[in-house]
This record gives structure tokens, sequence and C-alpha cells, in this order.
């Protein structure tokens, strides 16, 4: 009988493995979603136990939750660099491509990451493919140009929905909306991302390219890892 594999404990190995990188004094980027959960709660843990460190966090949900671990935060426009962030992706593939936004902090992590030395990215062994594109690419958008964003997404080749959470349009931490857009198999990630970032209203789009420097997956009851 084929074994079920434990998704749960995937990440949280995961999460324990990239905490290992966090040292004294550093200033760590902290992710949004259940991934980056367990490495908030395993640095909570560690900062119980003398850790410091300043943190800087992706989401207001991040935010509260390492607030309500004692974790000292800071604001990103106190400082010029942060020396590791741990987050986690949608898909990703094992030469470092990836898809975030499944939980529209899209825009927070692509600024987090980008002011990153060390760029670590965990997952469970469901978010690796071979190409990216089953996940729909999230875009934030201001809703002023919602439409316009539905229309130029379509004349590239994509068919995009404005997200939903319980019957109302999900807001960003920014006050945006998501567009959801479905471009299929993604064939050439590098020219996507061009051209969404060439749409107005855009703010930021969840193709992540050049912004993992490891990716560390659960696999089954050890981890594995893509650099
Ligand atoms: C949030 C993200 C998350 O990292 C991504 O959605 C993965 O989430 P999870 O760990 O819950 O699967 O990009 O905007």
């Amino acid at each position: 009988m084929k074994k079920r594999v434990d998704l749960e404990k995937e990440k949280l190995l995961a999460a324990r493995e990239a905490v290992k990188l966090i040292e004294n004094n550093m200033i760590v980027g902290l992710g949004t979603g259940s991934t980056a959960y367990y490495t908030i709660l395993e640095i909570g843990q560690r900062v119980k136990e003398g850790l410091k460190i300043k943190a800087i966090a992706t989401s207001r949900q991040t935010e509260e939750l390492a607030a309500s671990l004692k974790i000292d935060l800071i604001d990103i426009n106190s400082m010029d660099a942060i020396d590791v962030t741990i987050d986690g992706a949608d898909e990703f593939t094992s030469d470092l491509l990836m898809i975030k936004g499944g939980g529209g902090a899209l825009f927070r992590e692509k600024i987090v990451l980008s002011l990153t030395t060390k760029k670590i990215i965990i997952a469970d062994s469901s978010k690796k493919v071979e190409k990216l594109g089953k996940f729909k690419v999230p875009v934030e958008t201001v809703p002023f140009s919602s439409r316009y964003v539905l229309s130029q997404i379509a004349s590239i080749g994509g068919n995009g929905e404005i997200r939903k959470k319980e019957g109302k349009v999900f807001v960003t931490d920014q006050g945006n909306c998501i567009v959801d857009a479905d471009f299929g198999l993604i064939h050439d990630p590098e020219s996507l991302a061009k051209n969404l970032n060439q749409i107005e209203g855009v703010l930021a789009h969840g193709l992540f390219i050049g912004l993992a420097d490891k990716i560390i997956m659960g696999n089954g009851d050890d981890t594995a890892v893509f650099e």
C-alpha cells in the first residue's frame, strides 16, 4: 500500500531546518502562510530561550502571530537590508522559480525577499512542479484598474478572475484586490513576468524569479534542498 504523505510534518521539518540558519543579532524576514507559520512558532520558541533578533513581517497576520510570541518587530523602512528571510511558496521548480501569493501577501513578500541577503523558501513536497502554472498567478491590482487589468491579462493569453473570500472581494494589506490569472503551464516565466510588470495598475505579481537562494522541501521524514 502507498504511504500517505504527511504534508504538515513536511512543513514542520522544512521550517525547523530553515530556522537553524538564524543567528543572534540577525534581522529576519518572516513569511506568510501555513508553512511560514511553523517557522514563526520555532523562532518564538528560540526567542523564549534567549535568541536576540529583530524581525520584519510580510503581512498583518504574521505581524500579529510574531507579536503574540514576543518576537521583536521593526519597521521595514528603518534598515537597509535583511539578513535572512524564510517564506513559503505555492509552487516551485528545482531551478528556484516560484509562484507565491496564495495567501495574498505577495507584494510585501516580494519587497522583503528583494531586500534579503539569504532568501530561504520552505515547502512541503506537494509544491514541487516540473513547470509553473497549475497554480494561478496572483496579481495584486489597484481596485480602480481591475477591469482594465483583467482585459490586459486576457490580451497576453491569461484568464483572470478577482479573488473572493467568503463571498466578498478579498482585500490585501495594501487595500487592493487580487486577480488570479490562469496562463496554463508557463513556458517562459521571465517574459510573462515582464509582460505583467508592464500593465498599469498592477502593484505586484506572484511570479518570483531570482528571489530564492535555497528551497528546503520537507520530504517524508527528511528534507531535500534545492539551490
Ligand atoms: C502568501 C504566500 C505563501 O507563502 C504561499 O501562499 C504558501 O502558503 P502555504 O505555506 O500556506 O501553502 O505566498 O502570500
